[in-house]
């Protein structure tokens, strides 16, 4: 498995459920939280491009606004006959904050090594 590179999640985290987009090095992504989980995911739906940021969650899954497809939190997985999937980043908790993980290469993309 590829090494992960943590990079702090630098926006404030309200209490609650909420979704919204996050700008990590020059990327968008999509924050939020549900059943008490903080997730990251790309905010890019794969079936047509809908914004999954201006999306909501339901039973442990991100719904896209445009055609309301689902993706799982976890594994990124589309609903049965979707056959789509999302890029989910792992996210943890530190003292001073979240954390997003990237893998290396991934993260050596947003940064230009
Ligand atoms: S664009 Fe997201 S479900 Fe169609």
């Amino acid at each position: 498995m590829a090494e992960l590179r943590w990079y702090k999640i630098d926006v404030e985290i309200p209490e609650g459920d909420f979704v919204r987009q996050l700008n990590i090095a020059g990327k968008k992504l999509c924050l939020l939280r549900h059943q008490d989980q903080i997730h990251l995911v790309q905010n890019t739906c794969p079936h047509a491009g809908g914004i999954l940021s201006g999306g909501w969650c339901e039973k442990g899954k991100l719904i896209c606004p445009i055609h309301r497809y689902a993706y799982d939190l976890v594994s990124g997985r589309g609903a049965e006959g979707q056959g789509d999937y999302i890029n989910i980043y792992p996210v943890r908790q530190e003292a001073d904050g979240f954390y997003a993980g990237f893998k290396q290469s991934l993260f050596s993309r947003f940064f230009k090594k």
